[in-house]
């Protein structure tokens, strides 16, 4: 039984035990309710729980011809289940209440829809199902912050506009970098042209490239992408035109250098493997291998610090040249930059190891040199990992805002919050949504822009996030990968007509739209 119901509220929520069992009977014991499971009770689930237990319990035993071990067994099978993911829910709702001070200066609509869903198991459509005129309220306030003019249609929060310095954003829907390991040299050929081009037709509003690296030593793999020669500038600027000549998708070139995990196979023959042949010397921040398989890096002399600038600061000219409309630097995954700011991989002694300030030294270097060489009226992002999922050893999410703040005050205008890929032996918790926690403290925290990433792939949890206040932007990778028009089916999903449809394809988004409302209405 818990003892949390017999104390007063303050004391409750200060002494409040999670109680997980393992095993839920013995001999002529059963246990049921708070004595078997506690959730917290800012989501008022316990008494439901209780009372949910004690009617599968009373079918189960109550069950002709069901033996008394396999009734338990079942009972404690389905109703764990529930139970976890009850806890789970309750725990981000605690957090919330914890960390109630980040959102004190939503305004009121905003604040309401940050409680209603906090427990992330009530979202955008589970809340139109309670209070549509409500809901709607939300989504006008929404678009008219955005727009910043008084908006009276009701539309969906992913199809609202963002600004990001003279850079205007038609949605909030984001194609996220990722390596498509097919360029010769580094130079992009006709499977990028296609593939860019029919991601940005797909309705995104901003298309990022995969990490296009800044020399030949800074890929990851022989088939990585690069921008460090006039044939790879000619290269891009083909797609960048065409992208930009039949979408209204706005184009984000990703600029990276692999250090430590250069070298290595193209992703389907082996993440992180080094090459049977051909490896070429790798850089870190110090002498730290990405596991037992792979080169102990050489750690970077000051030289090398001056020549890796040199080479950022090329390539954010040649992506002006080839069209780029924003750049972003990758500073995440355990890759040259990341190798610096990560605590597990710097082990330096000199003024760019040690305290957080002098890991970001060298990032903020090259951030600052691009930041110059970069227009002012363009915006740029910064990608980095929120947590080495390493408690105390590795960055933290606490840090993250820290790291976040540090480049927003050097020019930055969007925090791109990925996580981990840092250290080989990290212990992730994976689950929907799951990085969007660091996205929502770095932004909120920090009160700086950013884009939440990582297992996000329904259009209710890009609405849920965006109308939240948990993040700016939403950017979706694997679900791009199988279907490049993942937005504008969400357009169709959400019969929202107002999207940019290529016209060539304004038939097929038609029929899409009839034939989901029609699903919809008999599914009501
Ligand atoms: C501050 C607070 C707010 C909450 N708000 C909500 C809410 O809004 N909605 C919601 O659904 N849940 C809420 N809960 C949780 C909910 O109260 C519990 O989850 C629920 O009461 C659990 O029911 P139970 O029968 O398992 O245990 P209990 O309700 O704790 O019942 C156990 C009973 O056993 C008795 N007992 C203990 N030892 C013995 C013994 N040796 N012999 C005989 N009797 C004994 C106790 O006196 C008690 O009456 C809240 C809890 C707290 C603390
Ligand atoms: C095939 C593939 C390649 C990727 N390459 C990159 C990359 O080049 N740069 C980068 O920052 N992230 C890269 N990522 C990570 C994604 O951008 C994204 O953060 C991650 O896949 C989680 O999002 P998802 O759950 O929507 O896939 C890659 C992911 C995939 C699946």
């Amino acid at each position: 039984m818990s003892n949390a119901t017999h104390l007063t509220g303050a004391q409750a929520w200060l002494n409040f035990r999670r109680i997980v069992c393992d095993t839920w009977s013995h001999d002529n014991l059963i246990l049921l309710g708070d004595a078997a499971h506690t959730a917290h009770f800012s989501i008022g689930s316990g008494t439901k729980l209780a009372l949910e237990d004690a009617i599968k319990l009373a079918q189960v035993l109550n069950r002709p011809g069901l033996e008394r071990g396999a009734a338990l067994s079942e009972y404690q099978a389905e109703r764990n289940l529930e139970v976890l993911k009850l806890q789970n829910s309750a725990r981000n709702s605690t957090e919330w209440f914890e960390t109630l001070d980040r959102y004190l200066h939503f305004e009121p609509i905003q604040f309401a829809y940050s409680l209603l869903t906090r427990s992330q198991r009530v979202s955008h459509e589970n809340l139109r199902l309670r209070d549509k005129a409500w809901l709607e309220g939300v989504e006008r306030w929404f678009q008219s912050a955005a727009q910043g003019r008084e908006v009276n249609e009701a539309a969906p929060p992913m199809f609202a506009p963002l600004r990001l310095r003279a850079l205007e954003l038609d949605n909030r829907v984001v194609v996220s970098p990722m390596a498509m390991y097919s360029a010769e040299e580094g130079t992009p050929n006709d499977f990028h042209f296609v593939h860019y081009g029919a991601r940005a037709q797909g309705g995104a509003g901003l298309l990022y490239t995969e990490m296009t690296c800044v020399s030949p030593e800074g890929r990851i793999t022989p088939g990585c992408a690069g921008l460090y020669t006039p044939e790879h500038v000619a290269a891009w600027r083909r797609i960048v035109d065409f992208v930009h000549a039949n979408s209204g998708a706005k184009f984000c070139l990703q600029l990276g250098h692999s250090g430590p995990k250069g070298s290595t196979k193209v992703g389907w023959e082996g993440y992180d493997v080094p090459l049977d042949a051909g490896n070429w010397p790798v850089m870190a921040a110090s002498e730290m291998p990405w596991s037992g398989d792979n080169q102990i890096p050489r750690p970077m002399t000051r030289a090398d610090m001056e020549r890796v600038i040199g080479e950022f600061v090329a390539s954010v000219r040649m992506g002006l040249e080839a069209g780029f409309d924003m750049v972003e630097l990758h500073a995440a995954h355990g890759y040259l930059l990341s190798s610096f700011i990560t605590p597990l991989a710097n082990k330096r002694t000199d003024d760019y190891g040690g305290a957080l300030e002098n890991r970001l030294r060298f990032p903020l270097e090259v951030f600052a040199a691009m930041r110059a060489a970069w227009p002012d009226d363009k915006p740029m992002s910064v990608r980095i990992s929120a947590n080495d999922w390493m408690g105390e050893l590795g960055v933290t999410p606490d840090e993250a805002v820290e790291i976040g703040r540090a480049f927003w005050a050097a020019g930055a205008d969007l925090i791109d919050v990925s996580a981990g890929q840092t250290w080989a032996d990290c212990q992730p918790v994976y689950g929907r949504m799951f990085q969007t926690p660091f996205a929502d403290q770095v932004r909120n925290e920090g009160r700086v822009t950013t884009m939440a990433v990582g297992n996000i792939y329904e259009s209710d949890h890009v609405n849920s996030i965006l109308a939240a206040g948990r993040a700016d932007l939403v950017a979706l990778a694997r679900p791009h990968l199988i279907d490049p028009m993942w937005t504008l089916r969400a357009a169709a999903g959400q019969d929202y007509r107002r999207v940019r449809v290529p016209p060539q394809y304004l038939g097929g988004i038609a029929q899409l739209t009839r034939n989901l409302q029609r699903e919809a209405e008999l599914k009501a």
